[in-house]
């Protein structure tokens, strides 16, 4: 079984500021950064730190090189990663003193997937192997469509939420990762447990994990619902938590950890992350994940 993650590569520039920035306001940021993330990158760090090898398919712009270094340091193979031509994609993200942010995201790169090249990535993979999907990239419905037709294992966070996830046959979806303000738009229901009944109802067949940020998460299947409570900490910049959380708990579904035990590991590797600066640098190794302790 091999594990693709088709997803964005965003060069992060952030900047550290007493609060986000209001409707026609100027204020100084205290500190600036220029790190690699984007949900996808992120998402193959946390799959590799766990302990997961993993294939990361995407398109970075000409001034994105470093990820390829940095997929090599991380442990994820690059063999189906492209440079085009044009600007990288990339984020401004504002990072408040309560460690809160606000993400500007231009996709650049992420957005000129081409159903060829899709193709090309995916003929590498065929029925038992796993794709990880975010929404950041174009040719998401397409993506779906190729990988379900060779009985691909579909994961999908559907993050950011907008119309292109409309747009997807999500009934060919096996795993839903997301947090409560996508489950509001992609149910229009507004508490967590009407959220999971309304996706378990769509999508009876699909594994569900509704993340609450500091509320915790909750895992539906079947007969199964568990619910986790998050791991309280000092928030630094929760930039990349979800993306965390993500990568631990598909790494713990690969492994067949008991699912009481994917939930911890997942909401501490996540705990763990905010408590750092920066996207995929903030992501634990598993050895940090098992050492932690409230
Ligand atoms: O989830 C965090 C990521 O979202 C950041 O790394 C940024 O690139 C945005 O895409």
């Amino acid at each position: 079984m091999k594990v693709l993650n088709f997803g964005s590569l965003n060069l992060d520039y952030t900047y550290a500021l007493s609060h986000i920035v209001r409707e026609g306001e100027t204020i100084a940021a205290t500190d600036v950064s220029l790190n690699l993330g984007g949900k996808g990158f992120n998402q193959s760090v946390a799959l590799a730190r766990a302990g997961i090898p993993l294939y990361h398919a995407g398109l970075v712009g000409e001034e994105g090189l470093d990820f390829y270094d940095a997929c090599e340091t991380y442990g994820i193979k690059t063999d189906y990663m492209k440079t085009v031509t044009g600007r990288c994609g990339h984020t401004i993200i504002q990072v408040d003193s309560e460690g809160q942010n606000s993400i500007i995201l231009f996709g650049g790169a992420n957005q000129k997937n081409t159903k060829e090249y899709v193709d090309e990535v995916l003929s590498n993979f065929g029925t038992g192997d796993i794709i990880l999907l975010q929404n950041e990239i174009n040719e998401l419905p397409y993506i779906i469509d190729q990988a379900f037709a060779k009985g691909m294992t579909i994961v999908l966070n559907p993050s950011p939420y907008n119309e292109a996830i409309e747009e997807c046959d999500l009934g060919k979806v096996s795993i839903f990762i997301l947090n409560e303000t996508e489950g509001q738009q992609m149910t229009g229901m507004t508490t967590p447990t009407t959220i999971v009944s309304s996706l378990d109802a769509s999508f009876s067949n699909a594994k569900v994990v509704l993340t609450l940020g500091k509320g915790g998460c909750i895992y539906h299947h079947g007969d199964e619902e568990l619910y986790q409570a998050a791991f309280d900490v000092k928030a630094v910049d929760t930039t990349a938590a979800g993306d965390t959380f993500t990568g631990f708990f598909i790494a713990g579904i690969i492994k067949k950890v008991p699912m009481r035990q994917v939930l911890i590991t997942a909401s501490k590797a996540a705990a763990l992350a905010v408590t750092k600066n920066g996207a995929a640098q903030s992501i634990p190794f598993m050895s940090e994940v098992e050492l932690f302790e409230i």
